[in-house]
């Protein structure tokens, strides 16, 4: 049986709950050249030529990924819980910028950070990363080359007085996403999207991720630039949002939902008619034939995805499962109001363990459990129930989606956020079952 995966959300609630480590985990980081922070350039000073990207980026979780609460909050839970054994490792993919001039602190406020730390994954980073674009565990060891050359995919680009090209073939590839895309950690897969990807028939249709995350428009790369029907979006929309304020954090979520509502399919199976005496049996069948990769990938830990079942005939309700408490959580373990009420209830995600246990320690994770569905696997859940009276009931099923559970941010005194939290509808069924 597939054992990888880990509960972030459990992490994070033992984490500030306080289970006790003797040893601080320490998290091994490679040796890098030392960068200064003026080897890199403010994303701003492309906006002059590239407005159309810089929007776009403004308004992506790359940009946002040094900006993000949770992200700084879960660092900050876990350096208290390390004794500062994590060292820089969180700023590894979340602000390149960061970790590569030392310039980030171990625990920190925004405010600690430089600006241009704060910009996350901002254009240079990514159009000066060369190949090979390795991982190994948990350490990433970029190739950068910082300077004037911005590397693309435009074969014939204009000359231009701010920067000279590179063509690199490899940024029209899912490789130019992996060493962020693909974490490590102890020995153990991890948060391998890339892995997922690449073992799949995608992997062997070269179907990559450019192709779903950066779809093709027709437009000008530069002011002034010539018109180019094979430009790539920088949006980058995926499952996450911003929870705070920030640019088309309305359009991002938008984007999100129609990019949900093409990422899996739904089946639901209800017989036409039963005696009301019978128990009934329905099916819901889910499958991840849009996604190339698992669904829900990479920190799946922490995602909700869940099938959410309701029985009904007019105010009466036969059945439900995948309802929310009144805090806004699903009924299982982490229901601070109804644990585990909920026995049906199908959700694909995740658990970390270390030593056989549950741990919220996400750095000393020794194996995962991972319930995520993979491209092109499927999962049948069954549910049964009676009637209360003969008619005709509606049976109504859904695949949901948010990026994390209430009780999460609770864990994480960021209880502010949780009105922020949208629920994506990703398929929905309906049926009606004559009770006769
Ligand atoms: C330098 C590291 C890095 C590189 C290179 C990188 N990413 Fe990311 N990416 C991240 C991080 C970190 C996040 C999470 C930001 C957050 O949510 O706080 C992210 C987020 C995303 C998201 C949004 C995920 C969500 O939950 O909504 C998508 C989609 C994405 N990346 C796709 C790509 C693709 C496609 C490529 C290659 C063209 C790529 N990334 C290259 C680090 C990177
Ligand atoms: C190998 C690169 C990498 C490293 C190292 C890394 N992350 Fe991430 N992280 C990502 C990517 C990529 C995503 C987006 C994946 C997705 O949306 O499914 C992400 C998403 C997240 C998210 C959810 C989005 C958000 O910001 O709310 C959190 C929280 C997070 N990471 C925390 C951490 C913490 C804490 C550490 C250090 C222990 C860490 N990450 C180290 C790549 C990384
Ligand atoms: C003075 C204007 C100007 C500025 C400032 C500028 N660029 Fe460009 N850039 C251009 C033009 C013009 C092109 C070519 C467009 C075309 O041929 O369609 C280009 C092309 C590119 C390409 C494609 C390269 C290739 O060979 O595929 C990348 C990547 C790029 N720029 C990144 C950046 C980044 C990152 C910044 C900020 C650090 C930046 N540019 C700042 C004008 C500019
Ligand atoms: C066939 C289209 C397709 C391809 C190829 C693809 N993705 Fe996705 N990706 C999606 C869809 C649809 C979603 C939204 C559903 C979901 O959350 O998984 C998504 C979501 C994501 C997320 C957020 C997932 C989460 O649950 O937090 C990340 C990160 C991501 N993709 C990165 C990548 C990377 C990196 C690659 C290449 C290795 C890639 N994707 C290839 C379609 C694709
Ligand atoms: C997460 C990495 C990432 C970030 C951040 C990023 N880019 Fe890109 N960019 C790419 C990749 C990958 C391609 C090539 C996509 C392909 O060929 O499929 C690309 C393509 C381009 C191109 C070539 C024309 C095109 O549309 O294909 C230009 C110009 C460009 N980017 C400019 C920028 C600017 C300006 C910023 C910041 C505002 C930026 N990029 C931020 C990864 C990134």
């Amino acid at each position: 049986m597939k054992k990888w995966f880990f509960c972030l959300s459990c992490i994070l609630v033992l984490l500030i709950t306080g289970c006790k480590e003797d040893e601080p985990a320490i998290v091994p980081v490679p040796q890098q050249p030392t960068y200064k922070l003026t080897d890199f350039t403010p994303s701003q000073q492309c906006s002059t030529c590239h407005p159309q990207y810089y929007e776009e980026w403004s308004g992506s979780m790359h940009r946002y990924s040094t900006s993000d609460p949770i992200w700084r909050l879960a660092n900050n839970s876990l350096q208290a819980h390390t004794n500062g054994g994590l060292g820089k490792a969180c700023f590894q993919c979340h602000s390149p910028i960061g970790w590569l001039t030392d310039t980030y602190k171990p625990t920190f406020e925004f405010s600690d950070l430089d600006p241009l730390v704060r910009e996350g994954i901002n254009c240079d980073i990514c159009h000066i990363l060369r190949p090979p674009f390795k991982t190994t565990n948990q350490q990433i060891e970029y190739t950068l080359q910082p300077g004037n050359i911005k590397y693309g995919i435009l074969t014939d680009p204009v000359v231009n007085p701010a920067h000279e090209n590179g063509f690199e073939p490899a940024y029209d590839r899912s490789e130019a996403c992996r060493q962020c895309h693909d974490l490590i950690l102890n020995g153990v897969p991890f948060e391998i999207t890339f892995t997922e990807w690449q073992n799949s028939p995608w992997g062997a249709m070269s179907v990559e991720c450019q192709t779903c995350h950066m779809k093709k428009y027709t437009g000008q790369a530069a002011v002034g630039g010539p018109v180019r029907n094979d430009l790539h979006r920088h949006t980058f929309a995926g499952a996450d949002v911003a929870i705070t304020d920030f640019p088309y954090r309305f359009e991002q979520k938008a984007e999100i939902d129609s990019f949900m509502k093409n990422s899996a399919s739904l089946k639901l199976d209800v017989p036409a008619q039963a005696n009301l005496l019978d128990t009934v049996t329905v099916h819901v069948t889910i499958c991840n034939d849009k996604t190339g990769h698992n669904l829900p990938t990479s920190v799946f830990f922490n995602r909700q995805m869940w099938i959410e079942v309701t029985v009904w005939k007019g105010s009466d309700t036969a059945y439900r499962s995948g309802h929310l408490d009144a805090n806004g959580d699903l009924m299982d373990k982490n229901s601070a109001l109804r644990p585990n009420e909920d026995k049906d209830l199908a959700l694909f995600n995740g658990t970390l363990y270390k030593d056989g246990h549950e741990t919220g320690i996400l750095v000393e994770l020794d194996s995962v459990y991972n319930k995520s569905i993979p491209p092109f696997g499927s999962h049948k859940a069954t549910y049964k129930f009676k009637t209360a009276s003969a008619g005709y009931w509606n049976v109504k099923s859904r695949l949901l989606f948010r990026p994390f559970g209430p009780h999460l941010f609770r864990s994480l005194n960021a209880d502010e956020y949780v009105t922020e939290l949208p629920i994506f509808a990703m398929e929905v069924d309906e049926k009606i079952i004559q009770i006769q």
